[in-house]
């Protein structure tokens, strides 16, 4: 895949430091020296020589960094950080030191400490744990109180309703009833994915049912006046950002039918960053591409922490690793 070839190009030119939580993972310490082997990134592994020789014989393990939190001189300092991070929600010095010892919030504590450009985790931890120690500790960027995620989708050839070939589906993962102001912050961090890892020149569709108070829902989930106060919201913090809504989908994509519903508005019927109002349709929606459409999906990236950081799916193989390794790269830029 092109594009995918693309940005781990461009990682291996940046020559970032990542850090893979999981060196007790096979797919993990194998993902680290492919990765390794193809220069796409610096990798520290967390966990030591024995188990990963254990867990992946016969990997060649030359130009990795392993470090063990529990023999780190490194881990005193970490669980500073953490105490001073976490103390105003009742964190004691003796619970920060345990917990820098575990392996993502030592990680993570990395992360913030500035020793690694980035962080990935999760072929065995949950969503929620993965990324718990950068909501608690990294936290989000300037300007953005939502961290969220996206999909970049990379269609199987350029369409008639997307001739760049691909688009960013967003939060198909994280945010399960986002509010207004979290819509809009979703909507700018994914314009900004969609510059930085996709791209391409976002144009950005805030999704509904309704096309410019062609429907509503007012009996129901209010989610149409949601959608309204997000893009309101949306193009006061990015008032330079090609960004519009409400707007149903062919609406979004269709010339014709853009030109008919939303006159004038420089995103309907063009738009290729596509922000769904729950995670349901966002979910829904990027699956349907896939299995539909035949798009391929690279994600979930999070967006929005103020480093990078990005999950993993447990069911995720080791190509997928060094994809998200170099799109955590590319962030880190
Ligand atoms: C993101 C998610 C993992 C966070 O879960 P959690 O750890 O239980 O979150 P908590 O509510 O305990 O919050 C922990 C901290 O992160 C913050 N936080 C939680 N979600 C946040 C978000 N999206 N953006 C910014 N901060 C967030 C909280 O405010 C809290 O901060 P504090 O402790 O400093 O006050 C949760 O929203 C989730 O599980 N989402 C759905 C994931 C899922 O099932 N996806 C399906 C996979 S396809």
């Amino acid at each position: 895949m092109a594009l995918l070839d693309e940005i781990k190009a461009k990682a291996a030119s940046l020559k970032k430091t990542i850090v893979l939580c999981e060196g007790e993972d096979k797919r993990v310490v194998e993902a680290a020296a492919q990765i390794t082997k193809e220069g796409i990134a610096k990798i520290v592994l967390i966990g030591n020589e024995e188990e990963a020789k254990r867990v992946a014989p016969g990997v060649d393990l030359t130009g990795i960094t392993l470090i063990d939190p529990l023999t780190s001189e490194k881990t005193a300092e970490y669980a500073k950080i953490l105490y001073e991070a976490r103390k105003a929600k009742g964190m004691t010095e003796e619970q920060a030191a345990q917990q820098a010892k575990d392996r993502t919030m030592f990680g993570a504590l990395m992360l913030k400490a500035g020793d690694v450009d980035g962080y990935v985790s999760g072929a065995c931890h949950s969503t929620a744990n993965t990324l718990r120690p950068g909501l608690q500790v990294v936290k989000t960027a300037p300007g953005i109180k939502t961290v969220s995620s996206c999909f970049i989708m990379i269609a199987p050839a350029p369409n008639k309703y997307n001739p760049d070939g691909v688009a960013v589906f967003a939060d198909c993962a994280i945010n399960i009833e986002p509010d207004a102001q979290q819509l809009a912050d979703i909507a700018v961090s994914s314009a900004k994915t969609a510059k930085a890892i996709a791209g391409i020149e976002p144009r950005v569709a805030m999704l509904s049912f309704s096309t410019k108070g062609s429907g509503n829902d007012d009996k129901f989930f209010k989610s149409v006046p949601k959608v309204q106060e997000a893009t309101a919201l949306a193009k006061e913090m990015a008032p330079d950002l090609a960004l519009d809504g409400e707007f149903q989908f062919d609406a979004a994509v269709a010339p014709e039918v853009g030109e008919l519903k939303a006159p004038g508005s420089k995103v309907a019927g063009h738009a290729n960053v596509f922000v769904f109002p729950n995670i349901n349709a966002g979910n829904i929606g990027y699956k349907i591409a896939q299995r539909f459409g035949g798009y391929m999906a690279i994600g979930p990236v999070c967006q929005g922490f103020a480093k990078p950081l990005n999950d993993l799916s447990r069911g995720c193989n080791v190509d997928d690793i060094v994809a998200t390794v170099a799109v955590t790269a590319l962030q880190a830029e």
